[in-house]
């Protein structure tokens, strides 16, 4: 009989399979934290790719003295150079790779041209696919690419205000399709070059750059559908990248949460774009950390209080109500898209201006048309109460 005290032999542990990683740029900034944590949290085998051998020597080194259990190797790499990217994915042949991270990057405060960033930032991780996806998991193998919130300010055409990219923005719209090219990102590289008769500025290349990297996921999802492809703003982070340039950053190791989550996470979706707060962002507008998901698939209910506007000009007094209508439409949906949808519903045909105001409307819309209708704005940005406004039609003013 036993006692239930005495020691039960204990069933071995399987040795956890780990997962390996090559991430470029492993030497600094974002990349070190990130080989840092996936080695000594995640229990990943890392390999980290530094163009220069005695700075990825001594970031290994820097990292198995804080993990001496971790698996941590150097691989000299620069993204830069067909021949470098050749030559490491053939010493490596032998690996199957759980995850590709592309992090190595250039730009603002790295003082390069516009051709070393976007060599290094769209035809990087271009080069570091072509050599490296056929060593990668072919059944639950991960794409990263380290992308930028500069990225939807290129295609909005402003950072911060200042003008970002001088292609118009129809010739950009390419990036933002799921069914991008690799010719058309191309494409937009050149329209960029012309639009500046011939240059880029090294500010405007690197969002677009940034863009370029989003579209270059997407063409990832759709050419390997079993390879979950994603792109992601790391946020504002303190490195050699962006000393001087603003406000100081987040620390490198709170720099890696979209990361971590595109690498290692549970994801909805194939070629998508996350935040820095690894929630699904879009990729022709900003969301701020702590803004809802964005969710192309959201339908918003919009009750339009119709008005006839007489006076024409603010404050509008004595505007007259025409009708309340109810419409559902997709969150995304262009303002001017969706007022266009809702005139071909046939009720205003006979009205001559009209404001229309989203949610409950005061007694008289004094402050209507507060927000004016242009390609960028969205039916789901739009607070209750908020008016926007066109002539819808012009005839029959009565
Ligand atoms: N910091 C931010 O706020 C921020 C925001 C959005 C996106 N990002 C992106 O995050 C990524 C990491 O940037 P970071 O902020 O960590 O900057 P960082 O500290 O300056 O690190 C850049 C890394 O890229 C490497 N690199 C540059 N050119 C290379 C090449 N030709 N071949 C191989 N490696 C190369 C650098 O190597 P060397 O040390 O040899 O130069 C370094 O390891 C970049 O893609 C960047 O665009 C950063």
């Amino acid at each position: 009989p036993t006692t239930g005290t005495e020691e039960r032999p204990r069933p071995r542990l399987a040795e956890p399979i780990m997962k390996k990683v090559l991430v470029t740029g492993g030497n600094a900034g974002i990349g070190f934290a990130l080989c840092t944590q996936l080695v000594g949290e995640n229990g990943c085998h890392v390999y980290l790719c530094s163009r220069n051998a005695d700075k990825g020597k001594a970031a290994v080194s820097k990292i198995l003295e804080k993990y001496p259990e971790g698996k941590c190797e150097l691989v000299v790499m620069d993204v830069g150079k067909d021949e470098s990217v050749a030559a490491a994915a053939k010493a490596l042949s032998s690996v199957t790779f759980y995850g590709i991270v592309n992090n190595a990057g250039a730009g603002l405060s790295h003082g390069v041209s516009s051709d070393v960033i976007l060599n290094v930032n769209v035809m990087g991780p271009k080069r570091v696919c072509d050599a490296f996806v056929p060593l990668l998991d072919q059944k639950q193998g991960r794409i990263v690419n380290v992308s930028s919130g500069a990225a939807s300010s290129y295609i909005k055409g402003s950072m911060s205000g200042a003008a970002m990219g001088k292609a118009k923005s129809e010739e950009k719209a390419p990036l933002i399709s799921f069914d991008v090219t690799w010719e058309q990102i191309l494409g937009v590289v050149e329209a960029e070059r012309k639009a500046g008769n011939g240059t880029v500025a090294p500010f405007d290349a690197y969002g677009l750059s940034k863009a370029a990297v989003t579209a270059y996921t997407m063409t990832l999802a759709k050419e390997h559908p079993n390879i979950t492809s994603s792109s992601c703003s790391p946020g504002f982070v303190a490195t050699a990248m962006t000393k001087g340039e603003g406000p100081a950053g987040v620390s490198p190791e709170k720099g890696t949460v979209s990361i971590r989550h595109c690498l290692l996470g549970k994801l909805g979706g194939n070629g998508w774009y996350f935040g820095s707060d690894a929630k699904r962002s879009p990729l022709d507008r900003s969301r701020n950390p702590g803004e809802p998901e964005y969710d192309p698939e959201a339908k918003v209910e919009v009750l339009l209080h119709v008005y006839q506007m007489r006076g024409g000009a603010p404050p509008f007094r004595g505007n007259k109500h025409i009708s309340t209508e109810t419409f559902k439409v997709p969150k995304d949906m262009k303002a001017l898209e969706f007022l266009k949808q809702a005139k071909a519903s046939g009720r205003w045909n006979r009205i001559g201006r009209v404001c229309v105001v989203v949610g409950a409307p005061g007694p008289y819309i004094r402050d209507a048309m507060t927000k004016t209708i242009d390609e960028k704005l969205m039916v789901g940005d739009l607070k209750e109460g908020e008016a926007f406004g066109m002539c819808l039609a012009m005839r029959g003013m009565d």
